[in-house]
């Protein structure tokens, strides 16, 4: 059975998956060039469908993400009128509060649900039948059967999706359970975002931006105001606030006015770790189950995953690697495949990801031609992984593009940029360089054989570790790679095994005999505000522009 999954809203995307398995998996935003980019995912579909080597005709379902569609998060500018009488509901009546007012939101706003995609998918000859799949639905079904764990607690949490903003299922049996669900009203997220908006960023993109400045404040200054704002009572996220989108962010201007940045982030960032910890706390224990998986734009926030995983009662934690909506589509298509599987058989049974690259790849030949036709002289290289290795030992910043793309927010080492780890001043040079402002180190990527010396409570988060989702506090053996650890002594590492990507490993390998360290810097290949390259016209594009040194395409080489 095979399955499409499309999602058109923020960071939309398409993925093919067959029985269970997916087989390609791509976001607009680097087919487009526009990050997050929001609409039908026309070049998506196509690219998925080629990848898998699939025609139309083949296609057995489609599974499209939210059943409302995108609504508008308070907040947000130039939205529709449609939209904007939503988030006139959403801020000003009592109506979604509540459970019961769920559905009924949903139900008055189904007939609202924009009808493009089905226009589109029909105009390029796909006949297979279409399912809408709930929002949080397809955050659980991302997380639940990639998680290798047949029995696990799964918690979404997000912005807002279909009248929700968290979800608590119980995946079992190769089945997903709804607990609970609770409205967009209780979002937690909103005030990450109220908060990223206020320090000057843009909301639902720069929240990162605010959990790296956290480590530089002080929590308790103002951990009250955010104790005002929102809590964990009787089960449920709770918005003690009671207003939500411009109120709510006037309210927090209001109070944070001459309060730091670093203040007011650390204090919003131990607020949301104790109030995530206490929930997750306290379904693992009135469950009993204690191995948890985790999906939704909240759990891009690697410090809470942290604390999570550290909770005593918690034995595992996986965190879906596109835990934004940009998985979403995935999610639709496995919640489908699941219960298609369900009606022939057994179900899915959740099982590991070995690796993300469900993107495309491009040949030597390709990339030779890519090369060619921007009138540059590239050189073979045949041994590229001590190429790599001696490039990064004498200094250089390496662009490293081989095999398929990644799927989701983290390179992983096919679409990266490579550094040394020792150099602590990396963080100023390299991000002006990258026209970044991050608050957080770099991130190393590491052999697999080496991560336990380097982290504590290592074994117990190896598996998200894969897919550079959690942070970890160092050890003392990992103070020789100063550039990678936050200020805070935590780092966020990507662990890389031979059999996730046989060909990044030996390039550890050979840096580890070159200079003793099994690990070095590996950054998104883009630059600020970009998606991350995509194909080798777009990694030539970066080149041209200054922000490496060396690129590597395949075996290929262009060196200024
Ligand atoms: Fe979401």
């Amino acid at each position: 059975m095979i399955i499409l999954g499309i999602h058109e809203g923020h960071d939309a995307g398409a993925a093919i998956v067959k029985d269970g398995e997916i087989l390609s998996a791509v976001n607009e935003e680097r087919l487009v060039r526009k990050k997050l980019f929001m609409g039908v995912p026309r070049n998506s579909i196509i690219e998925c469908m080629r990848i898998a080597k699939l025609s139309p005709d083949k296609i057995d379902k489609v599974a499209i993400a939210g059943i409302l569609g995108t609504m508008a998060p308070p907040g947000w500018e130039n939205i529709s009128f449609k939209k904007k009488i939503y988030q006139f509901i959403c801020n000003y009546t009592p109506f979604p509060k509540t459970h019961f007012f769920i559905n009924l939101q949903r139900a008055l706003f189904r007939s609202f649900r924009n009808k493009s995609v089905e226009k589109y998918i029909r105009s390029i000859g796909i006949d297979a039948p279409i399912e809408y799949v709930d929002h949080h639905k397809c955050h659980a079904a991302s997380t639940y059967y990639t998680s290798g764990k047949e029995e696990c607690l799964i918690i979404t949490s997000d912005g807002s999706g279909d009248g929700v903003s968290s979800s608590v299922y119980i995946g079992k049996d190769n089945e997903l359970r709804l607990l609970k669900e609770f409205p967009t009203f209780h979002s937690i997220a909103y005030y990450y975002g109220y908060i990223t908006q206020i320090a000057g960023f843009k909301m639902f993109r720069h929240e990162g931006k605010i959990m790296g400045l956290a480590a530089y404040g002080n929590p308790q200054k103002v951990y009250k105001i955010f104790e005002k704002c929102f809590s964990f009572k009787d089960g449920r996220p709770v918005n003690n606030l009671g207003v939500i989108g411009e109120t709510a962010i006037n309210f927090l201007k209001r109070s944070l006015r001459n309060v730091s940045m670093e203040d007011y982030s650390a204090a919003l960032q131990k607020r949301t770790e104790d109030v995530i910890s206490k929930y997750i706390d306290y379904y693992v224990k009135e469950k009993k189950i204690y191995d948890v998986a985790v999906a939704g734009g909240l759990f891009a926030n690697v410090k809470v995953n942290q604390r999570v995983l550290e909770l005593p009662a918690v034995n595992s934690l996986f965190i879906h690697p596109h835990m934004g909506d940009g998985g979403i589509a995935v999610g639709a298509a496995l919640a489908v495949s699941a219960a298609e599987m369900a009606n022939e058989g057994n179900g899915l049974k959740p099982y590991k990801l070995k690796n993300v690259y469900f993107g495309p790849s491009y040949s030597n030949d390709e990339i030779l031609e890519a090369i060619e036709n921007n009138k540059l002289k590239g050189e073979y290289i045949r041994d590229i992984e001590r190429y790599v290795a001696e490039k990064l030992e004498d200094g250089k910043v390496v662009g490293y593009f081989d095999g398929r793309m990644e799927y989701g927010p983290r390179a992983l080492g096919n679409r990266s940029i490579f550094a040394d780890p020792t150099d602590t001043s990396i963080n100023k040079w390299l991000n002006k360089r990258l026209r970044r402002t991050e608050f957080m180190p770099f991130a190393p990527s590491i052999l697999d054989t080496a991560a336990p010396d380097y982290y504590e409570n290592y074994i117990s988060g190896r598996y998200p570790a894969q897919f550079m989702t959690i942070t970890f506090n160092t050890t003392k053996e990992a103070q020789k790679a100063r550039a990678v650890i936050h200020v805070d002594n935590t780092t966020r590492p990507h662990v890389v095994s031979k059999q996730s990507n046989p060909r990044y490993y030996k390039i550890l390998e050979n840096y580890r005999e070159l200079t003793g360290l099994p690990l070095f810097v590996n950054t998104s290949f883009n630059i600020h505000e970009e998606p991350i390259v995509c194909s080798p016209d777009s990694a030539i594009k970066s080149y041209l522009n200054g922000i490496v040194d060396v690129l590597v395409m395949g075996n290929w080489v262009l060196e200024r």
